[in-house]
């Protein structure tokens, strides 16, 4: 087989057979296939689609493209993914809490995507933090923390690594069938008993309406459970960033706020959303209280501190986060120009304000600055007077800040008080 004859038939709209997306994604994982090759495969499908089999047979193929794994642990391994948005470090708080209520999470998650934000990016911004372990070092801090944030890697699901890298910067993510078998081989080669997935929808997601945020969810809860993998989606807003900081140190500021500080807000709800989900699948009874206490009694952040050090970084970083992130040379406020109320905010442009800044690729070998972002965003409905700041800008040198003031100022629209929508909009399970 070759790549170019899978790429020619999504080329005249016919169906790939699974022996095809067998033999491709295998091709992604052991190199047969090239850079272009995916790229263009990827633009195939987003341009083309896949029938249903061709969804499932893809996820199944890069599932397969590695190993998958298996776990002999006193606990359900259980788990988390969202479909990606902005200001959106849920996976940070949740999966320690996750942790601490009783559950095993081998968390295998992804770089930033687009104009969105990456786990391991912002775990990056932690010195020493390694994201790419071998497999026993993966399945021992699991073991000993309950917890492990790692990245797809030559051994589990390296079709994903190729072809996440090759979308992120090809206009290639909006697809239905790429999400779901991007998410769902990294989730079903981790052998987890149970997953809840985030279905972002809104400005600042993949998935800017309802209507395609339901299909999504569709297939990926029909295609986890066919695949064995106890499965529901919470499908949540994402009209705005989640937390008020986007950027990788902003927003593991931000988790650690909520873990070691009691903050609460939309972060701490949906991680409990999410948690009280997840647990509930995994047959862990009272899942919103358990994660409410983890997180207030410092369970959860002694789990993160534990696999923070299990894998490379610092041994006091709970107790001494603040003095260990890293801090850009420059921040600056965004005064209003106006008064008014918080009418719109478009994610997807803050998103990519904060690529701009260095914060995300605009070509595979970008190197992410760490200190970048934005912070201290305002959400939709608050009322400013002039001059009072709608965010603040993080950046390497004043020209960037320069321009990023214009493309926030740009995203964020003052007018009336908009009707403000419930975070978890629908369950589909
Ligand atoms: N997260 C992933 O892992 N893959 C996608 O395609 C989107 C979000």
């Amino acid at each position: 087989m070759q790549a170019s004859t899978v790429i020619a038939k999504l080329r005249r709209g016919e169906n790939p057979s699974a022996e095809d997306l067998r033999w491709f994604a295998a091709g992604l994982a052991d190199g047969r296939v090239s850079d272009a090759q995916g790229g263009a495969f990827a633009m195939g499908v987003c341009l083309r689609g896949l029938t249903d089999e061709g969804r499932v047979a893809l996820t199944l193929a890069m599932r397969d493209s590695g190993h998958v794994m298996d776990w002999d642990l006193p606990g359900p391994v259980a788990d988390k993914h969202s479909t990606g948005g902005v200001g959106d470090c849920t996976s940070l708080v949740l999966a320690p809490a996750l942790a601490a209520c009783g559950a095993y999470v081998p968390m295998i998650s992804g770089r930033g995507l687009g104009h969105t934000g990456g786990t391991l990016d912002k775990l990056d911004a932690i010195p020493g933090y390694a994201t790419n372990p071998d497999e026993p070092r993966f399945r021992k801090v699991v073991a000993d923390a309950g917890c492990a944030i790692v990245g797809a890697s030559a051994e589990i699901a390296p079709a994903d690594r190729r072809l996440y890298a090759i979308r992120d910067v090809t206009a290639t993510v909006q697809s239905e069938e790429l999400i779901c078998a991007s998410i769902l081989s990294k989730k079903l080669a981790a052998g987890l008993d149970a997953l809840v997935l985030d279905v972002k929808v809104g400005s600042g997601a993949f998935m800017k309406t309802l209507d395609d945020a339901r299909a999504l969810s569709r297939a990926m809860v029909d295609t986890a459970n066919q695949a064995g993998c106890r499965t529901s989606v919470l499908m949540t807003g994402m009209d705005q960033p989640l937390a008020a900081s986007l950027g990788n140190a902003l927003e593991v500021d931000a988790a650690m706020r909520v873990l070691t500080e009691g903050e609460t807000g939309p972060l701490y709800d949906l991680s409990v959303a999410l948690g009280a989900e997840v647990l509930a699948s995994a047959g862990i009874a009272d899942g919103e209280a358990k994660i409410r206490a983890a997180i207030a009694d410092g369970s959860a952040a002694e789990r993160f501190g534990r696999m923070v050090h299990g894998l490379g970084g610092p041994h006091d970083f709970v107790e001494d986060w603040r003095s260990i992130l890293p801090e850009a040379p420059v921040i600056r406020e965004i005064p209003a120009l106006e008064a008014g109320h918080i009418a719109a905010i478009d994610g997807e442009a803050l998103g990519l304000a904060v690529v701009a800044l260095g914060g995300g690729r605009q070509v595979e070998t970008d190197k992410i600055d760490p200190v970048v972002g934005l912070s201290e965003v305002v959400r939709l409905g608050d009322k400013l007077e002039k001059g009072q700041p709608i965010a603040r800008i993080h950046a390497a040198r004043m020209e960037q800040a320069e321009e990023a003031e214009q493309a926030v100022r740009a995203a964020i629209t003052l007018g009336e008080a908009p009707a403000l929508p419930d975070l978890v909009r629908e369950r589909v399970a």
